[in-house]
């Protein structure tokens, strides 16, 4: 049977509530505050719920439930007022003050018996529920330090280190290649179809969590086979039929195999992500053989980075408020990046067209 902590310290009313329990749970008693505090502070482990009166001498029941608190032993037991005080500000007080429940003097017996029922099942399954949030948290911390530890002893394997050695010379195959098309570009266009390139290689600890979440052991024929942008580049373009126009310049290169494209340029996300992704794999050239290494590169604008940058960090902060609000916010800037976006594309081109009339006017002349 569980117990019940009575505190009143009338004894008509002990007697009376000790009635309606006494045959769903064990009862205890208190006449008042002190002797409550006291029998908790050896026993509230045990007490399934506290019946409280408000109006008691010296140590009141506000005074009783603030050292509950103050003990986190209100953590552990629901407390139930049971009081003659019909004001709305009492009552607010305690509920402000964390009490499972406020039951009116004179009390109905089955009112009692059921509201002390419900408020012990209700406190039970919160805690429950408390306690299942803090093992999985506890596992997940668990698990990420043995990924860490994991994903450092993986970065001391030379294998591995030399796996990361050839997707940095991939890197490097991508950005020269980009290069040149950049120049070759300007010649023809007099500008520059991107503004930067930026590149990363994959951390140990993210290649080993995208393993563990594809259900794969981390070995280096997985990580090759498995993970397509350890190797990343960021090419950050003007002009949105720049992406295109390069994009299209590097793939038609005859080593460049493009495995998948992904245009979210075309087919926005639901947040507003916009960018063109493509994974591709480009050869390398060992001192002894030829190996293709898989590359993602990621092309977008600057307003479209600019937006992905801010995105970025609203996902990594976890405790921010008004999330859906933000989210909101950023959807509409993403739309309105997309019309500045082909508005600054159109201005280009009015004034390369004026610059080309100038220069046919002066060739004419
Ligand atoms: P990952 O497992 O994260 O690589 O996703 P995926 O395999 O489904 O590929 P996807 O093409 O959707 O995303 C690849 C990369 O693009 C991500 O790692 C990010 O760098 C970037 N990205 C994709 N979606 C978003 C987004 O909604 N916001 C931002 N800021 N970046 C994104
Ligand atoms: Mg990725």
């Amino acid at each position: 049977m569980q117990k019940i902590l009575i505190v009143d310290d009338e004894e008509v009313n002990r007697e009376l509530l000790q009635e309606i329990l006494k045959d769903d749970y064990e009862v205890e008693t208190a006449e008042d505050g002190e002797q409550a505090l006291h029998k908790l502070q050896s026993h509230y482990n045990e007490m399934a719920a506290v019946l409280l009166d408000l109006k008691m001498p010296n140590i009141d029941g506000f005074a009783v439930i603030m050292k509950m608190k103050k003990k986190g032993w209100a953590n552990r037991v629901p407390v139930l007022i049971i009081s003659s005080d019909q004001t709305v500000e009492a009552e607010n007080q305690c509920f402000e003050l964390g009490v499972s429940d406020f039951i009116h003097k004179p009390f109905e017996t089955s009112i009692v018996r059921n509201r002390v029922k419900n408020a012990i099942e209700l406190f039970n399954y919160k805690n429950q529920l408390e306690r299942k949030v803090e093992e999985q948290t506890e596992t997940l911390k668990k698990q990420s330090e043995i990924i860490k530890i994991q994903a450092e002893k993986l970065s001391e394997a030379k294998p591995f280190n030399k796996l990361m050695m050839e997707y940095n010379a991939v890197i490097m195959e991508i950005e020269t290649k980009l290069k040149v098309l950049n120049a070759e570009f300007s010649e023809e266009y007099n500008r520059n179809p991107f503004e930067s390139i930026k590149s990363r290689l994959k951390t140990p600890e993210s290649i080993y969590k995208k393993l563990e979440k594809k259900g794969y052991p981390v070995t280096i024929e997985n990580i090759r086979e498995h993970i397509a942008d350890v190797a990343g580049l960021r090419v950050i373009c003007s002009f949105p039929d720049d992406i295109y126009r390069l994009a299209e310049f590097l793939t038609k290169q005859d080593d460049v195999v493009l495995l998948k494209k992904k245009d979210y340029i075309k087919s926005p996300k639901p947040n507003g992500y916009r960018s063109l992704h493509l994974i591709l794999s480009v050869p390398i050239f060992l001192p002894d053989e030829k190996k293709y290494m898989k590359a993602e590169v990621q092309f977008r604008t600057i307003a479209m980075d600019f937006w992905a940058s801010l995105e970025h960090k609203l996902k990594y902060k976890k405790k921010i408020d008004d999330t859906d609000e933000i989210e909101q916010q950023l959807k509409a800037c993403a739309d309105s990046i997309e019309d500045l976006d082909y508005q600054m594309q159109e201005i280009r081109d009015k004034i390369d067209t004026h610059a080309c009339a100038k220069e046919d006017w002066s060739i004419s002349l």
